[in-house]
C-alpha cells in the first residue's frame, strides 16, 4: 500500500444517538466508552498491509490458537484528538507514535505499519466519529492503535498475520482526582523491565508485567508504583505509563531534570516535548541518572522542590507523597508545584491552540 491507501467504509447501523453522545462527554471517565467506529488493516506475508477499512466498533474474531494468546505480540500507542478554539480537530506530535509504534513493532519482531497508514486510520476514523472529541479543556478523543498476531499456530516463532486496529474513547482525567497530586509506592521487589529487554517498546507484556507491583503499590495506600532499574534498584526509571521529572530550585533559576534513556525505559513523547518546552521557558535541563537516595536526599534539603509524572493519558501529574520499604515522605508539602504547573498550562495550551512554535499540531 502506498500514500493516498483506500479505506472502505462500512457504515454503522445504528450509530450512538445525538442524546448518548452528549452523556458520555458530560463525564467521559477514563477508557470507559468507546466511539461508533474502528479501523482495521490486515498484513500478512503474502499481501503485506491490506484491507483497510472503516467498520462499526465491534469484537475481533480471534481462532483460539492466535499466536498473539499465547506469546503476547501485542503492540500499542496512546495519542488524543484536541478540539481548537474554532472546531477544528488536531492531535499532538502524531508522526512520533507512528514512529514509536514502527519501532516497537521491530522489537516484537512485527510488521513495521507505515506512517501514512497509521496517520490515515487517524484521519479517516475523526472524519467519522469527530462528534465523540469533548470541547471541555481538560477533555480529549483519547485513541488506541494498537496490533496483534491473529496466525492459528502454536509454534513459537513471529507470526505470518497480524490485525491493526485503531478504536478510540471520549477521555477527562486518568487520574480520578483529577490534578490532585499522586503518591508514589518505589517498588524494590520487582522489576520493570531489564537491560535488553522489552522496556523501551510500548508492548502489552511491559504493562501485564507491572500489574503485581501496581497492586502492592495500592495496598500500600499509593496511586502508582515507581519503577527502579533491574540491576542495583537504585536509579528511577519511570512509572507504569509516565514518566517522571525533577525540579531542581525554584522560579527563573530552576532546573527539570529527567531520568536519560535506559534502553529499558519508555521514550515518553510527552517527556520529550517537556524536555524542549522547559528550555523555551528558560529553565535549565538535564537527561541523568536519578538514584532513590538523592531524590530523599535533597527533598530534605529543600533541593528538590519538585516531582511530577507526564503522559498522554496523564498528562502531566504532580507528585505529592513518597513511600519505599524504610519510610515516606511528601514533596512540597504535598501541593502541586509552581514549575509544574507552568510547563502544565505551556504544554496544554499548545495542544488547545496556543502557540505552537515547534509545530507539533496535526490537523486532521
Ligand atoms: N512510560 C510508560 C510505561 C507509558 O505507558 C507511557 C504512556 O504512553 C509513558 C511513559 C509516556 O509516554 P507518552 O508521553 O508518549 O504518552
Ligand atoms: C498513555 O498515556 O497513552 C498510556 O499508554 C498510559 C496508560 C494508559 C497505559
Amino acid at each position: 500500500m502506498t500514500p493516498g491507501t483506500h479505506f472502505s467504509h462500512v457504515p454503522h447501523p445504528s450509530p450512538a444517538t445525538p442524546e448518548r453522545v452528549a452523556d458520555v462527554l458530560a463525564s467521559p471517565g477514563f477508557g470507559q466508552h468507546f466511539t461508533d467506529h474502528m479501523v482495521t488493516i490486515r498484513w500478512n506475508t503474502e499481501q503485506g498491509w491490506h484491507d483497510a477499512t472503516v467498520r462499526p466498533y465491534q469484537s475481533l474474531e480471534l481462532d483460539p490458537a492466535a499466536m498473539v494468546l499465547h506469546y503476547g505480540q501485542a503492540i500499542f500507542e496512546g495519542l488524543k484528538a484536541y478540539r481548537q478554539p474554532d472546531g477544528s480537530l488536531k492531535s499532538f506530535r502524531p508522526e512520533a507514535n507512528a514512529e514509536r509504534f514502527r519501532s516497537s513493532a521491530r522489537r516484537l519482531a512485527m510488521p513495521e505499519l507505515p506512517d501514512d497508514l497509521f496517520l490515515g486510520s487517524i484521519r479517516e476514523l475523526l472524519a467519522v466519529d469527530g462528534r465523540w472529541v469533548p470541547e471541555q479543556a481538560e477533555e480529549s478523543l483519547y485513541l488506541r492503535p494498537f496490533m496483534i498476531s491473529t496466525e492459528k499456530g502454536l509454534g513459537v516463532r513471529p507470526a505470518k498475520e497480524y490485525v491493526y486496529v485503531l478504536i478510540a474513547s471520549p477521555a477527562g482525567s486518568y487520574f480520578s482526582g483529577g490534578l490532585k497530586p499522586v503518591s508514589v509506592w518505589l517498588c524494590t521487589e520487582f522489576v520493570r523491565a531489564a537491560p535488553g529487554g522489552t522496556g523501551a517498546a510500548k508492548c502489552a507484556g511491559n504493562y501485564a508485567a507491572s500489574l503485581q507491583a501496581q497492586a502492592q503499590a495500592a495496598e500500600q495506600g499509593c496511586d502508582q508504583v515507581v519503577w527502579l532499574d533491574a540491576m542495583e534498584r537504585h536509579w528511577v526509571e519511570e512509572m507504569g505509563g509516565m514518566n517522571l521529572f525533577f525540579v531542581f530550585g525554584s522560579g527563573a533559576d530552576a532546573k527539570v531534570v529527567t531520568p536519560e534513556l535506559s534502553g529499558s525505559l519508555l521514550p515518553g513523547i510527552t517527556r520529550d516535548s517537556i524536555l524542549r518546552v522547559a528550555s523555551d521557558l528558560g529553565y535549565s535541563v538535564e537527561e541523568r541518572r536519578v538514584s532513590t537516595e538523592e531524590w530523599e536526599k535533597k527533598v530534605g534539603t529543600g533541593e528538590l522542590t519538585e516531582v511530577f509524572a507526564c503522559g498522554t493519558a496523564a498528562v502531566i501529574t504532580p507528585v505529592g507523597r513518597v513511600k519505599h520499604a524504610d519510610g515516606e515522605f511528601l514533596i512540597n508539602g504535598g501541593d502541586a508545584g509552581e514549575v509544574t504547573m507552568r510547563l502544565r498550562d505551556t504544554l496544554t495550551g499548545i495542544q488547545r491552540g496556543g502557540e505552537d512554535r515547534h509545530g507539533w499540531m496535526h490537523t486532521f
